[in-house]
């Protein structure tokens, strides 16, 4: 196991009935800015909970940030915590909202300008505005981590940020809240959080048996509850498991000290920027062709992934890896996710763009040993077609 920090400030408000908490987590004198997405907020009533529980705190609001959050807006909202003198904000949706939230919460306070956060890494992001969130979408681990990714249509880029500044100082998780998700967010939720596990988890042997079995573990319960949190859509007990692993997934926890893949999520971004994809579906394309291809780099943690997963157990070891691969394909498809480019609309012509764009964004050396390439990234993404 390698040497590594682990600092995780946020704290998480658990279950059922929690935005009445942030009366005691919002400071008292607090002027708000709450952010919320599309409109979802304000239909099932979340939003409706989240001013009640505000009380007399005075508070604004910005809805209108789009899923895959663009640029622009985030923007706007900048200008309107400038014009409202606004101390602290409160995302109130899904990881679109969040990631946008810790976007706006940086650009903020930032002195030259915001693009730069995300061209330039965010190693000169010294500030951030506290914010807090309540997360109605449980997928990206947003909730509970310090990264975020921003796209801008106009330059054809969806890029990711990460800066110690913008954990959210606590998050309400309350499973009630995901009971009006339609199909396709649910299983796009369980889809993200296996493909992040996954890039944390199926690299190479690194003797970190803690790390190993908590993200074997998180993985079975996806496999299990995913498909049955689409078939019973009000069970509190699935849905609470369901939220908690998706946030586990990504708070740093399985990733500490061990080797990091990531390919997959960068080349998904890719497609994403160029039309709009789903983020999670990106992923149920790439992954299953991408462990294809790496599997001479990923042969032990494939086997072991194979046993410790999917209990396979017979055959030779390639067909044992084989096997595990099928089953993951076999999974996404089993939540109702297309795993192949052609599905999206993608076709052959198009693989050249993508792998344009990873180059353009330096995304040259992907993957836990740095050497997947433009060329390598071709490949995988012919035999995704
Ligand atoms: O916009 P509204 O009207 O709110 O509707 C949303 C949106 O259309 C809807 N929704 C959310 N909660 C709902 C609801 N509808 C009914 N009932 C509810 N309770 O769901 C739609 C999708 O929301 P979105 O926030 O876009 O989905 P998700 O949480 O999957 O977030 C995806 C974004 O997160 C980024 C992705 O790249 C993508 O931009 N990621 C962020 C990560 C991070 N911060 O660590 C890691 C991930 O790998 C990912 O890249
Ligand atoms: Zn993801």
């Amino acid at each position: 196991m390698k040497n590594f920090d682990f600092h995780n400030p946020t704290k998480i408000l658990f279950g059922k009935g929690r935005i009445a908490d942030l009366n005691d987590h919002v400071p008292a004198d607090a002027k708000v800015l709450i952010i919320y997405g599309g409109g979802s907020a304000e239909r099932t009533g979340v939003l409706g909970q989240v001013r009640a529980a505000l009380c007399d705190r005075t508070f604004i609001e910005f809805g209108g940030i789009e899923p895959n959050p663009r640029y622009a807006t985030t923007l706007n909202a900048v200008q309107a915590i400038k014009d409202n003198d606004i101390t602290f904000l409160l995302a109130v949706g899904g990881g679109s909202v969040i990631d946008a939230t810790k976007f706006i919460a940086m650009a903020a306070l930032y002195e030259g300008d915001p693009w730069e956060i995300l061209t330039s890494g965010s190693s000169k992001v010294t500030a951030a505005m506290p914010l807090g969130s309540v997360l109605t979408l449980p997928a990206t681990g947003s909730e509970m981590n310090n990264g975020g990714v921003i796209t801008n249509p106009e330059k054809i880029a969806k890029l990711p940020f990460r800066s110690p500044h913008c954990y959210p100082v606590f998050s309400v998780l309350d499973p009630e809240l995901t009971y009006t998700l339609p199909a396709r967010q649910i299983a796009n939720g369980a889809a993200d959080a296996f493909v992040h596990i996954v890039e944390q988890y199926l690299t190479y042997p690194s003797a970190s048996h803690v790390q190993d079995g908590f993200a074997e573990s998180l993985l079975r319960t996806l496999i299990d509850l995913g498909p049955k949190s689409l078939e019973t859509p009000e069970d509190y007990d699935i849905r609470a498991s369901l939220m908690w692993t998706a946030t586990l997934a990504l708070n740093g926890l399985i990733g500490a000290g061990v080797p990091q893949d990531w390919a997959t999520h960068m080349i998904g971004h890719e497609i994403t920027a160029l039309n709009d994809t789903d983020h999670a579906r990106t992923l149920a394309v790439v992954l299953p062709s991408l462990l294809n291809d790496q599997r001479g780099h990923k042969y032990e943690k494939l086997l072991q992934y194979a046993t410790n997963v999917w209990g396979i157990n017979e055959g030779s070891d390639d067909q044992r890896i084989d096997a595990a691969i099928d089953a993951t394909r076999a999974f996404f498809e089993k939540l109702g996710i297309k795993t192949r480019l052609s599905d999206y609309g993608i076709a052959a012509a198009e693989i050249e763009l993508i792998v344009t764009a990873l180059q353009e964004h330096g995304m040259t050396a992907l993957g836990e040993h740095n050497d997947i390439t433009p060329s390598d990234v071709r490949r995988i993404l012919e035999a995704s077609l």
